[in-house]
């Protein structure tokens, strides 16, 4: 049962005060903390419930000290919190997957409410997670864990809820879309932007989970479940990072009209769902293509609503505590109002099987570097013609010595991704390409 502890205003009416607890108090916590303390009566004129901050469990007191939370609140171990018979709802901000998994487990099996910005857990280890909450009957909030302050979630499940959707594109990785701005407007090459992040804070040291895709396809996962009902086992999604992407192609692109963003795609076709992470060419014109910089995006076409476009910070102190009080508040409300009414969790069972990418269906970018010598193109429009492969555009850059490699472009029409593999399997077999041929795939 959820604790029931009662408050009495000022004018005497019985209201129930929700007792939130918070595990961690690295950035996130503190920003949630002190959005908390700061703004106790705002939310509770705009929500009609108290919350209180009641406990902060944090290894570190000085820390915990000085996000403004007192020192009789403060406690060492987790299960302070997720043990603790007054707080209702535990807010897990530690992140990563191990220690979390044990908080958020721990809270719900004491039948907590639980609000949490752990992507990576709720990926990996969502399905025993949610099974758990479903069973206590306690919701399980990640507004945070996606797009950071964009209420992307929200909008999924009750702006847009009527819709179904036909395609969620996603730029969902500030880090990798400030690098990609980067290379994009000052003509970086990769290495010199990932550094040039890393100094400024925006990539960790060990980048690997943003430029390898990895915290994109998290996120991706997670808007899956909800926008189109299917679960997804993390392992068998296909993600491409940005670490191998070149600034001739991000170059070749701009002048075909096409700037590169990492992109987390969904499209459901017939009973597959394609679920996949990867840097792709949007036409400049394209809602998300303006988007820069460590801003996040998230595009949904809806068959009620048509598209519907939400940007803003998808990372950082304060943009993600807005999520996460959001997520306390709404919970709060639903603890204080209803709270018996079940929460829209990631389904038991899913909508679409997952598409592999072999059967996805694009247009295609794709780079040859080839010895500048008669037949070489003729080679490739062969293979691509014998693979059922329509050509759109070829594009040959000059090379003005003698001898030498040259980059050719060639734009696909839409074509199926399997034949255009065994197309260049055929192709880079050849003699006269010198290099791997680079392909990219074109969403619209
Ligand atoms: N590291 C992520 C980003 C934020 O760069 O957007 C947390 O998911």
């Amino acid at each position: 049962m959820l604790s029931e502890s009662v408050f009495v205003r000022k004018g005497g009416m019985e209201s129930k005060v929700i007792r939130v607890g918070v595990v961690g108090a690295g950035v996130v916590g503190s920003g949630t903390i002190e959005t908390l303390l700061e703004r106790s009566e705002l939310l509770e004129r705009r929500s009609g419930v108290k919350v209180e901050l009641a406990a902060v469990a944090e290894l570190d007191t000085e820390r915990a000290l000085a996000t403004g939370a007192s020192r009789d609140i403060i406690v060492g171990d987790y299960k302070g919190v997720t043990e603790n018979p007054d707080i209702d709802i535990v807010v897990e901000l530690v992140g990563g997957v191990g220690i979390a998994e044990a908080i958020v487990k721990s809270a719900l099996e004491n039948s907590k409410a639980v609000v949490t910005a752990n992507k990576a857990l709720l990926s990996e280890k969502g399905e025993g997670l949610f099974a758990l909450a479903r069973e206590k009957n306690a919701p399980l909030a990640f507004e945070a864990a996606v797009g950071g302050g964009i209420p992307c979630i929200l909008a999924i499940r009750e702006g847009l809820n009527c819709n179904n959707f036909t395609s969620l594109l996603g730029i969902l990785n500030g880090t990798c879309n400030y690098i990609l701005t980067e290379m994009i407007e000052n003509g970086v090459e990769y290495a010199e932007c990932l550094k040039e992040a890393q100094a400024l804070g925006f990539a960790e040291a060990d980048p690997t989970t943003d430029v390898g895709g990895f915290d994109t396809g998290h996120k991706l996962s997670l808007l899956s479940a909800l926008a189109f009902e299917t679960n997804v086992e993390f392992a068998k999604m296909h993600i491409e990072g940005i670490d191998k992407i070149d600034l001739r192609d991000v170059n070749y692109a701009q002048e075909h009209g096409y700037t590169v963003k990492l992109l987390a795609v969904a499209r459901p076709v017939g009973k597959k769902l394609f679920l996949s992470v990867h840097p792709a060419l949007l036409p400049v014109e394209h809602n998300l293509a303006g988007v820069h910089g460590s801003l996040n995006a998230v595009s949904l076409y809806g068959d009620v609503v048509q598209e519907s476009v939400l940007v803003g910070r998808g990372a950082g102190k304060f943009p993600t505590a807005s999520a996460v009080v959001s997520d306390i508040v709404a919970v709060a409300r639903r603890l204080k109002y209803s709270p018996v009414t079940p929460g829209w969790v990631p389904p038991m069972e899913s909508a679409f099987e997952l598409g592999a990418i072999e059967d996805y269906i694009t247009r295609y970018y794709l780079r040859f570097t080839v010895a500048d010598k008669p037949g070489v193109i003729a080679k490739i429009a062969t293979e691509l013609s014998k693979a059922g492969v329509s050509i759109a555009s070829v594009n040959q850059k000059e090379q003005h010595e003698e001898q030498g490699d040259v980059a050719v472009i060639f734009i696909t029409h839409s074509a199926r991704e399997g034949d255009i593999k065994k197309a260049l399997k055929a192709i880079d077999g050849s003699d006269s390409i010198t290099a791997e041929t680079v392909l990219l795939r074109i969403e619209e």
